[in-house]
């Protein structure tokens, strides 16, 4: 898995989303532009305006752009971009999810001591729960290992089942990308900690044979060390002890949901970015949804889309780009005088927006417009 290279002239292809979605990417990609004249931007339509000009939320045209470009930006799907963002994960066999937890000044968290909140969140972003399989309870009935369950499942009752999978080779991808992730922060001054939170207890066959993995995955680490949790307790620990974590490794729908705890303990969804790779593609996305409550309104906070174009930028070479774009946010942050609407200021997405570029053309010095 590559989580960094460099590439000539690279293109980016890029996929707003649904209902507010587009309102963060288009001055994210502005940003962008600014901080790399040389990246190729392809722009593909997505959602509705693919329907009305293609009779088809997700055209063949959408899907040679992802194609031929080295990754992808996505803003998020709202409903009718799903089929974009099952392509881009099963399509494009993305198998991990990173998912950064940090705190800024100037975020508005909830928490007692939010400067200690730094951590990294790697997800299975392919198995467990998702892509959806469920049926009728009745055919489970047919399955030779269901009578040996726990509890027999009453096929004579009407219901409905979902299946979990969970194969080897992808544990031990998401493992061996925990621990790579570790081993670079530990490098960089974090802890170099390894934290497995599953329900080992009661799913050994699926959450104990992940904890085994990664168990076993990490002692081939030596610089690294491990701890491991049943997931409710992580929980938890992420409000009560966030500073304990470095790198948590977790399943698809564990991961989905303690990344929104996580982004609401720093402040909120408007914050949190996020990263999806695979051996041969990787997109970015926010972790955060369409927001549809705040489509039209002008007020949607873009600094979870703009981290996750700094997390574009650093993908593809451009690391001191994608620094300064951390720190011209982390910047105006601390400063204060643009806060979003959702971190308790009055600036809407435009003059947050405003705010991070002034203060880019004031230090784009401080870096070379290419790779
Ligand atoms: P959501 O993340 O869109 O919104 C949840 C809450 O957070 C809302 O109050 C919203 O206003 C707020 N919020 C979200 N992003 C924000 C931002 N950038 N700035 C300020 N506030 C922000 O989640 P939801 O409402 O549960 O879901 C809406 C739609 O998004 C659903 O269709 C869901 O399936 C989809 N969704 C898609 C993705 C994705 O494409 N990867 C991720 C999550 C949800
Ligand atoms: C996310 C979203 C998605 C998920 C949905 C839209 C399928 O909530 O990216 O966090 O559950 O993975
Ligand atoms: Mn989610």
């Amino acid at each position: 898995m590559k989580f960094g290279h460099i590439q000539a002239s690279p293109t980016v292809c890029v996929i707003a989303g649904d209902d507010a979605a587009p309102e963060v990417m288009r001055p994210a990609v502005d940003v962008l532009r600014l901080l790399s004249p040389d990246i190729r931007f392809l722009e593909a339509l997505s959602g509705r305006e693919a329907l009305e000009r293609y009779g088809n939320a997700f055209p063949d045209e959408t899907r040679r752009a992802i194609d031929s470009a080295d990754c992808t930006l996505f803003g998020a799907s709202g409903g009718p971009s799903r089929p974009i963002l099952w392509y881009l994960r099963w399509g494009k066999q993305t198998c991990v999810n990173i998912r950064p937890v940090r705190w800024y000044p100037g975020y508005r968290s909830p928490m007692r001591h939010p400067d200690r909140i730094d951590y990294i969140i790697v997800r299975d972003n392919l198995e467990g729960l998702y892509p959806p399989r469920e049926g009728d309870i009745s055919e489970l009935g047919v399955l030779s290992s269901s009578a040996s369950w726990w509890q027999a499942p009453p096929v004579e009752k009407k219901g409905a089942y979902a299946v979990r999978v969970c194969t080897d080779e992808q544990m031990y991808h998401v493992a061996e990308a925990a621990c790579e992730l570790a081993l670079h922060r530990g490098a960089a001054g974090h802890a170099g900690h390894v934290t497995l939170g599953a329900k080992y207890s009661i799913l050994p066959r699926t959450d104990g044979r992940f904890r085994a993995i990664v168990a076993e995955t990490v002692r081939a680490y030596p610089a690294l060390s491990y701890q491991e949790f049943l997931i409710d307790d992580l929980a938890r620990r992420m409000v009560a002890e966030p500073e304990t974590l470095d790198v948590v490794v977790l399943s698809n729908e564990h991961g989905d949901i303690l990344a929104d705890v996580a982004s609401g303990s720093i402040g909120g969804l408007g914050l949190s970015p996020s990263a999806c790779f695979g051996e041969d593609y990787a997109y970015f996305e926010p972790v955060h949804g369409s927001a549809p409550d705040l489509a039209g309104k002008g007020i949607i906070n873009p600094t979870a889309m703009l981290l996750s174009g700094a997390m574009l930028l650093e993908y593809l070479g451009y690391v001191e780009q994608a620094r300064l774009l951390e720190v011209a946010i982390e910047q105006t942050y601390r400063q204060g005088t643009a806060l979003p609407h959702d971190q308790g200021g009055n600036a809407g997405t435009k003059a947050f927006v405003v705010a991070i570029e002034a203060y880019l053309a004031d230090h784009a010095e401080n870096v070379s417009l290419s790779a």
